[in-house]
């Protein structure tokens, strides 16, 4: 029998694992309040694919044990959820807690342990009270910022004593985008001014959540918090001078303005320079400034699916429309890129190599793990073969393509500690709804029943060998 050999090894107590949310699997049971999406879905159906909503999702606060005990056969080492907002509090002004609630996320990150997976949990996840909204205009309001620091302080101390990682975030920058540039995300406003003061905001609610984590008897037990960010490295189409202007604006714009001062405690001098001069900077106090210092991250994640490519503006931006970022970049599309049909995003694994050379370089090479990649695929049911698998090979190749290049990074010093697929399970995602799957295991929407992917069986080995 021919012996394989281990070619690409990774660093000792890797975590191999996967992400998911909590709005996106545990579905509404027993919920007493509805987020944004929640919202969205409840007054316009249509706006989801096939009108499926949360309602349900994978089901996960009904078969969590079960759920948990699948992650566990194919060999997952840690597991990021959220704890929703809008299932753990019952009055978000007192942060008064809902009793079942608190005891369902018992049961979740018990079930964990006892499957010696490391619960990793996430504190927001696009899943803002709607009453917020409606009532203070959500994360535009530094009154729900602090109520947001009541919920993530009742998280530590219920749940402290066993979830050691903590995140305050995930992708804070598709917040920005989702609910005030480009319509994905309810209320779907556009206000290039509002989307500025709520991308100052969220970096000050995540520092806050950091300042108030430090307090915690978590962090004082060697707990750590971070903050989970897509890095979608952003490449010009030439070297022609304002082509690179262009990607250098989308790089401060998209991805610095939260990787500098969660890792850095300030600002990008250039970004803050350009909204000045457009009259469109956030509102800040040097109270606030000094929250944002004082309070970086003790590690990072970082979600990757696709690269972002930058040309100059082709044409003149018209001064009598209010503000965009668009103002500075068009975006760009590579001719002949690898894609993924599907989800219509561009396939480049090199990247992953790119950001972790730019955490290392530019980032004090602060402790980070890969904490979303994945590709989500229309029809997974077609490769299904007669033995009831399905036959997810294309997946199989891109996270080894993916992980290839994080593998090189690693040998040149990035100080990478594991690799997070989306996702576990297959879920509910947002206004794609069920469209593309992306899980190890898939699930089947009418009866619930959940099933191993051949990418689930790969995983297994690659968890086992530590490497493939
Ligand atoms: C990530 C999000 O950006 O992408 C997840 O953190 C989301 O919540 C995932 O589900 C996949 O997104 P989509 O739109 O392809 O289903």
């Amino acid at each position: 029998m021919a012996i394989l050999s281990i070619k690409y090894k990774f660093p000792k107590n890797f975590w191999w694992g996967a992400a998911t949310s909590g709005p996106q699997t545990e579905g509404r049971f027993n919920k007493k309040h509805a987020n944004v999406f929640d919202h969205w879905f409840d007054i316009e159906k249509n706006a989801f694919f096939n009108g499926v909503g949360p309602n349900v999702a994978s089901n996960f606060y009904n078969s969590y044990k079960e759920d948990i005990k699948m992650m566990a056969d194919i060999g997952l080492n840690s597991i990021r959820t959220s704890i929703q907002w809008t299932r753990l509090i019952k009055d978000f002004e007192t942060a008064e807690v809902d009793t079942e609630a608190v005891a369902f996320y018992n049961q979740v990150i018990d079930e964990f342990l006892k499957n010696k997976i490391i619960p990793v949990m996430n504190l927001q996840h696009f899943d803002l009270p709607v009453e917020l909204y409606d009532k203070y205009g959500g994360w535009e309001s530094k009154h729900v910022l602090d109520l947001f620091v009541l919920f993530a302080e009742k998280c530590f101390a219920l749940f402290g004593d066993r979830v050691k990682h903590w995140i305050t975030f995930n992708e804070p920058m598709v917040i920005v985008e989702g609910q005030y540039l480009y319509k994905f995300h309810y209320p779907n406003i556009v206000d290039g001014k509002k989307a500025v003061q709520v991308l100052y905001n969220l970096n000050l609610a995540s520092a806050k959540v950091v300042a108030a984590f430090k307090q915690s008897k978590c962090a004082k037990q060697g707990g750590e918090i971070g903050v989970v960010l897509n890095l979608t490295p952003s490449y010009p189409r030439s070297q022609a001078e304002d082509d690179i202007k262009a990607a250098a604006f989308v790089e401060d714009f998209f991805n610095k303005s939260f990787l500098d001062p969660v890792v850095k405690g300030e600002f990008t001098p250039s970004l803050v320079q350009t909204l000045r001069k457009d009259g469109v900077l956030w509102e800040s106090t040097a109270e606030e400034l000094a929250i944002i210092k004082n309070n970086t991250v003790d590690f990072l994640g970082v979600n990757y699916y696709q690269p972002r490519r930058a040309k100059s503006k082709g044409a003149v931006w018209d001064k009598t429309k209010s503000w965009m970022p668009d103002k500075y970049f068009d975006d760009y599309e590579l001719p002949n890129r690898r894609m993924n049909p599907y989800r219509g995003w561009e396939i480049y694994p090199q990247a992953m190599y790119d950001i972790a050379i730019n955490i290392r370089d530019n980032y004090n090479n602060i402790h980070w793990y890969i904490s979303e990649n994945g590709m989500g695929v229309e029809g997974e049911e077609k490769y299904r073969n007669a033995d009831g698998l399905i036959e997810d090979v294309y997946r199989i190749d891109f996270y080894e393509e993916h992980l290839r290049y994080l593998y090189k990074a690693i040998q040149d010093g990035a100080n990478c500690f594991g690799f997070h697929a989306w996702t576990a399970i297959d879920c509910w995602s947002w206004s794609n709804a069920y469209k593309n799957r992306y899980g190890y295991i898939a699930v089947d929407l009418i009866t619930q029943i959940k099933t191993i992917k051949k990418s689930g069986y790969w995983i297994k080995n690659v968890a086992k060998e530590n490497g493939f």
